[in-house]
């Protein structure tokens, strides 16, 4: 928080009597703003005290005002400038000119750092995200642990942590017995070869059409999944060309999103580790046979948990397993995020409880970062029907739909097609991560290139805006000028605004949620239009203001440069 809503919260809890965590939870930003700049309402102590909380808030109000008349805060005099009550709120006027030259001076002295308080300074996140299974292509579904993940990773690592980005590669597994099982039935070698994403995908598809009335197929995909886990040359063979085309797609993406891993041990690595899991439950009494199959009871409220099959293959589950325990040995985190779609929840408490009930307390600070499903125009994405949508398709028509907008909106653009790969899949990715990651998302794609919507191109665009600002006043921003000429409410709400980056980035962080700062920053990317469209900057009255307001153009520009690129976002200065 900031020491005007700290210097808020310290007098409130004392004239409120209430604990300062209390209080500072109440805090609130009034939506008009000729009220005050923060209110705290009284309801919560009117109920307690069973009176009136007009009544209550007149009090408070009174007792502040008196505190603030007659006292000096050691650092100087008081933030507030206006208390007063207002129904059942006390609204709080701050000193406007000292809150601006606070949250200015502030961010010319951190630069890029403004906003991160460094809080996981000394810990480690290790975060599994992406994650693709290999023996499909890579679909707009994988698109959100991508974007969700990178955005998570990066939030991170500005907030101080260090941080390790795994690709869990989905190497191994039933898909890969059915597609290896698929292609011995009807692959055609040098078609696969000639065209290998789609030609792998048409045998997917066709496996799963045919074994939905034809259970033997099911049983020809588990006998090759046995005969990879036994290293038989031709399956071993043909798996390896499986896995290195997928990666290989993969990697393309990965260059367009320009996302980094630090790790890509992926399942099949783990899938050699069966015998140590196996091991370790037995060892702790914890695992038993059934049906053939080697479980692990959890819950009451939850299935047990297998880890070997009938078949003596490996599980999900165990490998996941193998995988967390290498993670922890590796990285000793302090906290272990997975991100993937809402029906994997069930997959990771499993794993998380077995761990738990070998007593490694370390269980605890693994989460799931579930996110919800995306439906393209409607239809739900499902690899193993067809109706597949590649991810690449979607990017590559993102780029080409901003390249016909720019053309039409600014023709003479330097380094045209350039800006419209940065802003046709920023869009793309700022679709995925502006609501919350539970939440089930639609993707429309003349909405997410919207430039006046909520959109990732209103960000760059509201932001190259203000970098010509800046281009049209000809020099740096001025950081040694007195902005105590500025207070107009237009600009109060600006700095107002800017103040709130590093409580957003702290919620981020917290939450596992990036959609905190999509939604900070179409806020900022609004009041900052706004205050463009009301004040003149460059032609002001003198040529204080026009410095001062200079400054603010300059914090703006510095702080949507920041909270995109936590996002995985690019900012062309122009567009
Ligand atoms: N490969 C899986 C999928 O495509 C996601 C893996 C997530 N990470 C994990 N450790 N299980 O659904």
């Amino acid at each position: 928080m900031n020491p005007f809503v700290d210097e808020i919260v310290q007098r409130a809890a004392t004239a409120m009597a209430l604990p300062e965590d209390a209080v500072r939870s109440l805090v609130s930003v009034p939506p008009d703003e000729s009220l005050g700049d923060y209110a705290i309402p009284c309801f919560i102590l009117a109920k307690e005290r069973k009176q009136n909380p007009a009544a209550i808030a007149g009090d408070v109000a009174g007792e502040i005002s008196k505190g603030i008349n007659c006292s000096d805060t050691g650092g100087g005099a008081s933030c507030i400038g206006e208390v007063r009550a207002v129904g059942p709120y006390v609204n709080f006027m701050l000193d406007h000119v000292r809150f601006i030259a606070h949250v200015l001076d502030e961010i010319s002295s951190e630069g890029v750092n403004y906003g991160s308080r460094d809080q996981g300074q000394g810990k480690t996140l290790v975060i599994d995200f992406s994650s693709p299974n290999l023996a499909k292509p890579f679909s707009i579904a994988h698109l959100r642990s991508t974007a969700i993940g990178n955005a998570i990773y990066r939030v991170h690592k500005f907030a101080g942590w260090h941080c390790v980005g795994i690709n869990y590669l989905g190497d191994y597994g039933a898909n890969f017995g059915q597609l290896l099982a698929a292609y011995r039935l009807w692959g055609d070698g040098e078609a696969v070869r000639a065209n290998p994403v789609p030609e792998l995908l048409a045998l997917y598809v066709r496996f799963n059409e045919e074994a939905k009335d034809n259970p033997e197929l099911t049983e020809q995909a588990r006998a090759c999944l046995r005969a990879l886990a036994e290293g038989d040359e031709e399956m071993v063979r043909l798996w390896r060309y499986f896995i290195d085309e997928g990666t290989k797609e993969a990697e393309r993406i990965y260059g367009i999103l320009d996302v980094q891993f630090d790790e890509f041990l992926g399942e099949s690595y783990f899938a050699e580790k069966l015998d140590e899991v196996v091991d370790l439950f037995e060892g702790a009494g914890l695992a038993e046979e059934s049906e053939g199959a080697l479980i692990v009871r959890l819950d009451e409220d939850m299935p047990p948990c297998m880890l070997r099959t009938s078949n003596n293959t490996s599980t999900y589950h165990s490998r996941d397993i193998a995988a967390l325990l290498h993670r922890h040995q590796q990285y000793d985190f302090d906290k272990m995020v997975y991100v993937t779609d809402m029906r994997q929840s069930l997959h990771f408490r499993q794993v998380f409880k077995a761990i738990e009930l070998l007593g490694l307390e370390w269980s605890s600070r693994c989460e799931h970062a579930p996110f919800g499903m995306m439906s393209f125009k409607g239809a739900a994405i499902a690899t193993r029907k067809g109706n597949v949508i590649f991810l690449e398709e979607v990017l590559d028509k993102a780029v080409q739909v901003t390249t016909d907008i720019i053309a039409e909106k600014n023709p003479n653009l330097e380094e045209r097609d350039l800006i419209a790969d940065q802003v046709g899949i920023s869009a793309v990715i700022f679709a995925d991560v502006n609501y919350r990651r539970t939440r089930d998302i639609s993707f429309d794609l003349d909405e997410v290139l919207n430039f006046d919507g909520e959109t990732g191109p209103y960000l760059q665009y509201t932001h190259a805006r203000f970098c010509s600002i800046l281009r049209k006043h000809g020099a740096p921003a001025d950081t040694d000028a007195d902005s105590s000429c500025l207070g107009e409410v237009a600009e109060m709400k600006v700095a107002r605004q800017l103040a709130e980056f590093p409580v957003s980035v702290e919620r981020a962080c917290e939450e596992n949620e990036p959609s905190h700062i999509a939604s900070y920053l179409i806020d900022l990317a609004t009041v900052a239009n706004r205050f463009y469209n009301e004040l003149p900057v460059l032609v002001a009255e003198d040529d204080e203001l026009t410095a001062a307001r200079v400054r603010l153009v300059d914090g703006v520009g510095q702080v949507l440069r920041s909270g995109m690129s936590l996002l995985g976002m690019k900012a062309p200065q122009e567009m």
